[in-house]
């Protein structure tokens, strides 16, 4: 496997090895748990083994519709709210260049929808599908969800509007359930390509079944290579059993231990801008495993050196209530070096042949060491350089990480009640039948 690392030398002295040991026992009982299925929430333990035990030909369909539909369409709007749309889009965020919606190269630009209720996006969106030739995903589980099923509906008008209704059919995908559910019915009645959404796989952790991966292949990211990087990753996560061999392992105990410590909000920290959805997918995973019983880690997330200008002071000498877990991409894609300048009006001459991620890299090193002096706890995760192969390790650790993190703080992961209240006022309010 590729070089990826929990480096935990930055933890203050008295919540070090001995702590983390401490603790070791309670995570390899959560590790047996995820590994047999024995605890509560153990019929949605259908990702730990995706990576592995996929369906093939499932697999070469959805490459081969990703192909099709890119060939006719400038634009692929993926519909999705939560787990049905934040792992698609911390992939394609990560990859595409940050400028993609101005210079388009010859895939599809993904556009989202069904995330939101804002009116002006839909009719922004709606100018922009005037213009261009478009597909469409539509993604959800349960086939029920109020915000995708709008979503859906006003851009299925506008799809058969423009291509008629036959074209339309043709430029449509769902992505459901097997069996139940509004969206499964309207696919199955409207004769739209169906993926299956299996039953024991959760929208938190669903990124490599066809809800994430069909949006990928659309966007021209190699899904294998994605695929491979999260079996790889499976397997030290499987089959390692000390902290210092299994990155999953230690972050579980490492954050266990910081909470138990009193910590209460854990930051994911990137110096890089393309990895903002990476935070809010991973805001979800751990938000929604194990925000239950009045328990668990806040996560929130920081990009520096930008939020460094912002919340930098609070980090440095607010409330003492956080850890940072940092992660440090080694290597970037590309180098931009700083120029020379005779003048050095600027007085920057200092940093000419730096790269920009040597500059980079010493803002976080500056940042941890900034931190730690002001009391808070820093882990480093570190990766060689983000492509599909290290987004698929990615996935995979923090996947397995919450699971085993989870279980550790005494809850189930894998479960979600808090979702449904505002969902019943919000339907009170609107007068929906029976509520
Ligand atoms: O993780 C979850 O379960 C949620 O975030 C869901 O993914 C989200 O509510 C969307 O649900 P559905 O896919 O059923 O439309």
């Amino acid at each position: 496997m590729e070089h990826f690392n929990v480096k935990t030398g930055h933890l203050p002295s008295n919540l070090g090895q001995e702590s983390l040991y401490q603790v070791l026992p309670e995570v390899k009982k959560a590790k047996e748990h995820l590994l047999k299925g024995d605890a509560a929430g153990n019929d949605f333990l259908g990702w730990v083994n995706l990576p592995e035990d996929y369906d093939h030909e499932e697999f070469c369909r959805l490459k081969a519709d990703a192909q099709r539909l890119s060939a006719k369409s400038k634009l692929f709007v993926v519909i999705g709210i939560g787990g049905s749309y934040l792992g698609a889009r911390m992939v394609i965020e990560a990859l595409q260049s940050e400028f993609a919606s101005m210079v388009r190269g010859e895939k599809p630009y993904i556009v989202y929808a069904g995330h939101t209720l804002g009116e002006d996006y839909y009719s922004q969106l709606l100018t922009l599908l005037d213009r261009e030739d478009y597909s469409v995903a539509v993604i959800s589980k349960s086939g029920t969800t109020t915000e995708p099923a709008v979503a859906f509906r006003i851009v299925k008008a506008h799809l058969e509007k423009k291509y008629g209704k036959e074209e339309a059919r043709q430029r449509i995908v769902a992505i459901t359930d097997a069996r139940k559910g509004a969206l499964h019915t309207i696919a199955v009645q409207e004769g739209y390509p169906m993926y299956v959404i299996p039953d024991n796989v959760g929208g938190r952790f669903s990124v490599l079944t066809p809800v994430g991966l069909l949006p990928i292949a659309m966007a021209g990211y190699d899904v294998d290579q994605l695929m491979q990087g999260a079996r790889d990753m499976r397997k030290v996560c499987i089959e390692k059993e000390t902290l210092e061999e299994n990155p999953a392992m230690m972050y579980a105990a490492a954050r266990n231990v910081l909470y138990r410590s009193g910590v209460k909000v854990e930051m994911l920290v990137s110096a890089l801008p393309n990895l903002r959805y990476l935070a809010e997918w991973w805001k979800q995973l751990y938000g929604e495993s194990e925000g239950k019983e009045h328990k668990g880690l806040l996560p929130h997330s920081l990009s520096i050196t930008t939020d460094l200008h912002s919340m930098g002071q609070y980090v440095q000498d607010g409330e003492r209530l956080m850890m940072e877990t940092m992660l440090h991409v080694k290597q970037p894609a590309t180098h931009v070096p700083v120029p020379t300048d005779e003048k050095n009006l600027d007085g920057i001459n200092y940093l000419v042949g730096k790269s920009l991620t040597e500059i980079n890299d010493c803002a976080m090193q500056g940042t941890i060491e900034a931190h730690v002096s002001g009391g808070v706890p820093v882990l480093e995760l570190e990766v060689e350089r983000i492509d599909e192969y290290v987004l698929g390790q990615l996935i995979y650790f923090f996947e397995f990480a919450c699971g085993l993190s989870g279980y550790t703080l005494g809850v189930n992961p894998f479960d979600q009640p808090g979702v449904e209240a505002y969902k019943k006022n919000m339907f009170r309010l609107l007068g929906k039948p029976g509520f």
